[in-house]
């Protein structure tokens, strides 16, 4: 009787940690898909800002400064999906980021800083301006994907 206790105990506590395990799995997969489709859009919106300052489009100021608006929405967005233990899976980042949590934000904060002067820029009308803006906001990506992001 005991033995039988014993072993339905066990048996019970091993589905347990399974189904946990799923449950985790499932947040990670969730939070991964999350940062993704964030960083997806913005590179969509930075991809047509990219195009303008290389003249491959006409600086259209107002909708520039839509783009911009836009960007600095999504720049709030990844971070959240950036859960413990989701470098694993299907996924690029490196696991640094939870190490050099600090960095990692600062990183992050720079970015959402840099898109509010692309605003700024796009606002004024000013091209000049705008381009210096959208190559610091740039760098901004670059920095953190070196440091965070596998190749
Ligand atoms: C603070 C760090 C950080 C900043 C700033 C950052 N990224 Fe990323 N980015 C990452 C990491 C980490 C990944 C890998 C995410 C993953 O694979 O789970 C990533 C992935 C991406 C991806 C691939 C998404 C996919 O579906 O695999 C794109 C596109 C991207 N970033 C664009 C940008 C653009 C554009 C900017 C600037 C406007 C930017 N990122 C700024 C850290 C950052």
């Amino acid at each position: 009787m005991k033995v039988g206790f014993s072993l339905l105990a066990l048996a019970v506590g091993l589905l347990l940690q399974g189904s946990f395990a799923h449950a985790q799995d499932r947040k990670i997969e969730q939070a991964t898909k999350h940062r993704k489709a964030a960083f997806t859009l913005m590179a969509t919106y930075v991809n047509r800002m990219v195009q303008t300052v290389d003249g491959h489009r006409p600086f259209d100021a107002k909708q520039m400064t839509q783009d911009a608006k836009t960007v600095e929405l999504l720049s709030k967005l990844p971070w959240e999906g950036f859960v413990e233990g989701s470098e694993r899976g299907d996924t690029r980042a490196k696991d640094d980021i939870w190490f050099e949590e600090d960095k990692f934000k600062r990183y992050a904060n720079e970015l959402q800083f840099k898109s509010a002067g692309v605003t700024a820029a796009a606002e004024s009308g000013d091209l000049k301006r705008f381009k210096a803006a959208v190559g610091q906001m740039r760098d901004a990506c670059n920095t953190c994907h070196k440091a965070f992001r596998k190749d």
